[in-house]
């Protein structure tokens, strides 16, 4: 028979697991909320010129690692690698955007991108991230990655390290994007053959490589900084006072271009020397064109996402004990039917009141009931006989002191509350 496994660069997020995830989504939901920020769902996929229009043409995202494919009617769709895009798609369509006002927005859930997989790069990701709309503020961008630092402690994450840039706008990028390209002739064909592509189609990629070869060179590349406009100058420099401000420490790293061609002026990640290789736990950035690009009225914005697996993948190097509590509070051990029946039927009823409960459905022994239950970490067990039956009485166990009482039908949820 043939064995089916679960598609190279997915992952079964098993009940083991779940309470990591638990853990941290509760932890997004409170500090967004603590930031003003609402929940924005968005279809898992969309129309692939959605994100070819914003990502880039030439970025590795749109190049080589959309999930994209044609639905019945020959329309091409793509599984979401990214969510500020759809969520621009989504404000613009819904009328969510207003010139008077910000919209701040947060999403949780899965991306989708054909990487080659290893340790803290998946096909099919989550990411946490949010999105606000409707001001230009310096103030704006580092409250932005404040509130992202916040998240990531409030996790419990630990040695984290905020690197800034500014990429410009598009009055300065083509400027630097020139100078750049006449820094990169002399030493271009001695470096790797998607550098030497990039260097055709978009030159800052070039400064995302990751390959030892090429390294050297892009050390010495002009920085964006220097050929930034008065107008992003400025915001870059009030945007570090902000920072400085807040106490926030940052590192200003001038090859940060970041993989998504909308980014305007700031760019920023955050990155942990415990991750190896891909060490960036979140990203994010201004992109005051894209939600005209995508045919709306102009508005600027800014945001993040944090890639939930990597935080998890820290959690585990920081050997952090989050405790998986059980919830289960009452366990219902039966002897014989008639018991089992009058069991079941307390269960539902501790279940309506709010009590978790559970009992076994496999016709084990007393003894073997009473393991279930210490394997499920119930706080109280109830044993029900026939005995028990006609007196409407029983004894309740707790679990964690192994004291027992006899505690009447018509009073074990009392009891067990
Ligand atoms: P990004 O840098 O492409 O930005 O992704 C953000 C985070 O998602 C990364 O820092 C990383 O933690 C995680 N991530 C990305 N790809 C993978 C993968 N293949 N496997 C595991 N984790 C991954 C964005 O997606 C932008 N939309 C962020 C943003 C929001 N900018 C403005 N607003």
């Amino acid at each position: 028979m043939t064995k089916y496994a679960a598609p190279r660069g997915t992952k079964d997020i098993l009940p083991a697991e779940s309470s990591h995830w638990q853990m941290i989504e509760t932890a997004c939901r409170k500090v967004f909320e603590l930031y003003n920020y609402k929940e924005i769902r968005t279809p898992i996929f969309e129309s692939t010129e959605l994100f070819t229009r914003s990502i880039g043409q030439t970025t590795d995202i749109v190049g080589k690692e959309m999930y994209e494919f044609k639905d019945r009617k020959g329309r091409s769709l793509c599984l979401r690698p990214e969510a500020t895009a759809p969520v621009v798609r989504a404000c613009i369509e819904n009328n969510l955007l207003s010139a008077d006002q910000t919209t701040k927005l947060f999403y949780i859930g899965p991306m989708f991108r054909y990487e080659r997989p290893q340790a803290g790069r998946q096909r099919q990701f989550h990411q946490a991230g949010v999105e606000v709309f409707g001001s230009n503020e310096p103030r704006l961008d580092a409250e932005v990655i404040a509130l992202n630092l916040q998240l990531l402690s409030e996790i419990g994450l630990k040695d984290l390290e905020v690197d800034i840039n500014s990429v410009g706008c598009a009055n300065c990028r083509p400027a630097y994007r020139e100078k750049l390209r006449d820094y990169l002739k002399a030493n271009i064909k001695d470096m790797c053959s998607d550098c030497q592509d990039r260097f055709e189609k978009n030159p800052l990629r070039v400064l995302d490589c990751k390959e030892a070869k090429c390294q050297k060179y892009i050390e010495n590349a002009p920085a964006s900084s220097s050929m930034l406009c008065v107008d992003c100058s400025n915001h870059f420099k009030q945007m570090v006072g902000w920072l400085d401000g807040l106490m926030v420490k940052y590192k200003i790293n001038n090859r940060l271009v970041r993989g998504l061609d909308y980014y305007t002026k700031t760019t920023f990640e955050i990155v942990s020397n415990k991750l190896g290789a891909q060490n960036a736990v979140s990203g994010g950035g201004r992109y005051d064109g894209l939600v005209e690009e995508l045919g709306g009225k102009p508005t600027p914005a800014v945001g993040f996402a944090v890639g939930l697996e990597r935080i998890i993948g820290l959690l585990s190097n920081y050997e952090l004990r989050i405790t998986s509590e059980s919830k289960t509070q009452l366990y219902i051990a039966t002897i014989g039917d008639e018991a089992t029946i009058v069991g079941f039927e307390m269960m539902q009823k501790a279940r309506s009141h709010g009590i978790s409960a559970d009992m076994d459905y496999l016709g084990k022994s007393l003894k073997s009931q009473m393991k279930a239950a210490d394997r499920a970490g119930a706080k109280f067990v109830y044993i029900i006989g026939d005995e028990e039956i006609k007196k409407q009485s029983a004894v309740l166990k707790n679990m964690q002191t192994s004291s027992q009482e006899e505690v009447a039908f018509d009073l074990l949820l009392e009891k067990a509350k």
